[in-house]
């Protein structure tokens, strides 16, 4: 069995090796993007260098070779979050996989008076596609509140779900609070209601145990570049039948089978997504990233981050002036914590952390704006985990934050 060791982890990092001003770097902006280890980067090297051709198009060794990893990699995700390898659609990222669902599904098949339940801390991702389709469709957005404590106010749901309530979407981890919402809850009054439901999992997969079919989704989405990937892949996971019934997104390349003069027939899910030529290296990186990720096991990457976060949580009593902007419970939070120093703006902070210590996370409205402005109207600062992360990280954020209160 793999026992979680930070130190060990650490080694397969080589930002790690790098120093900026005589100092390491503490690496807090996880959930924008996460560091690569060199498993990963050895994968994509490993493809350009050995097996580079491409997919579903030669004939020939190469290009059998970089199909097979290809495919391979779609296996590996799929079953990472119990999925079916056919129900696992690679895209750029969690923001064209979920606007592949907006505009190959709901620009399709919702009409003027349907109605769209969100949440109030949606990523812009899963919003603002959503305030195009009532601009351009007349469809009725809606969105559940938050408690003080970060939690959605889920009383909401009973009042705002209607049979008018063609799909209830949330995000599985806010961005911001680190909020852990109850998506089979929320999934089980979406399917009462015969509306599908979409999980925004940009933050859930790459820090947790996430299964597909235990949620009951009907499409769950996220990120590679957030889970140790390369940037430039994406996922969405869609249940075999609705993606089977459902009309391509972009046209061309590997989601055809038959072209003829008048005619065309759609190639078998899930190439039928994938329009032109994927990007194979990184999911083959992806694939990578995947495998070192269930060697450490997600449940201790969750433990892990828990730690963490009650570390800080601790820790920031300690430190004058501090406002965090939840007061969740950890079983209902991720690696997530934002807060400002009362006497600075959030970008300042964030500056004088990464000038004095080389402490870099991420300042300002974090892509979701109506919820960081119900906050604070001039931002907020976050601090996000991951696996190679440390309680003597935490302590330099804390000195630091320390030194710039005097
Ligand atoms: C919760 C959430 N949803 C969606 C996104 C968008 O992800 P991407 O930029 O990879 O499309 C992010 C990115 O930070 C996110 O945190």
């Amino acid at each position: 069995m793999f026992k979680f060791d930070p130190e060990k982890i650490r080694k397969d990092f080589p930002y790690l090796n790098r120093k900026i001003n005589g100092k390491p770097i503490v690496y807090f902006d996880n959930a924008a993007m996460t560091q690569k280890p060199n498993q990963v980067l050895g994968a994509i090297d490993d493809y350009y260098k050995e097996h580079c051709a491409n997919v579903h198009r030669g004939v020939h060794k190469l290009s059998q070779e970089a199909s097979g990893l290809y495919e391979d990699a779609h296996k590996k995700i799929g079953k990472f979050v119990n999925a079916k390898f056919e129900e696992t659609v690679f895209t750029r990222n969690t923001t064209e996989s979920l606007n592949l669902i907006y505009y190959a599904y709901a620009l399709r098949n919702l009409k003027k008076g349907d109605r769209i339940l969100a949440t109030s801390m949606e990523h812009h991702s899963n919003y603002v596609p959503l305030l195009e389709l009532k601009k351009s469709r007349g469809i009725e957005v809606d969105s559940i509140g938050i408690n003080e404590d970060g939690t959605l106010k889920m009383e909401e749901y009973g009042e705002k779900i209607s049979k008018k309530t063609k799909i209830v979407t949330v995000v599985h981890v806010s961005n911001v609070l680190g909020t852990i919402n109850k998506v089979k809850e929320i999934g089980k009054l979406a399917h009462e209601n015969d509306s599908l439901f979409i999980v925004d999992a940009a933050q859930s997969v790459p820090h947790m145990p996430v299964d597909f079919k235990n949620i009951n989704a009907d499409f769950l989405c996220f990120s590679g570049y957030k889970m140790l990937g390369p940037t430039g892949i994406g996922v969405l996971i869609g249940k075999k039948e609705i993606l089977e019934d459902m009309n391509p997104f972009l046209y061309g390349g590997d989601m055809l089978q038959e072209v003829h003069k008048d005619s065309w027939k759609p190639n078998k899910i899930p190439w039928k997504f994938e329009a032109g030529t994927p990007n194979i290296a990184g999911g083959i990186g992806l694939g990578a990233a995947v495998d070192y990720l269930k060697r450490i096991g997600m449940d201790k990457i969750r433990k892990h981050e828990v730690e963490l976060v009650q570390y800080t949580l601790e820790k920031l009593k300690s430190v004058r002036g501090v406002k965090v902007y939840d007061s969740l419970s950890i079983e209902n939070k991720g690696g997530i914590v934002s807060f400002n120093l009362e006497k600075l703006k959030c970008h300042e902070t964030a500056g004088l952390l990464d000038s004095m210590s080389n402490v870099m996370c991420r300042s300002g409205m974090l892509c979701a704006q109506p919820l960081v402005e119900s906050l604070n109207k001039d931002g907020v600062v976050r601090v996000s985990f991951y696996i190679y992360n440390t309680k003597e990280e935490i302590d330099v954020l804390i000195e630091s934050l320390k030194k710039i209160n005097l």
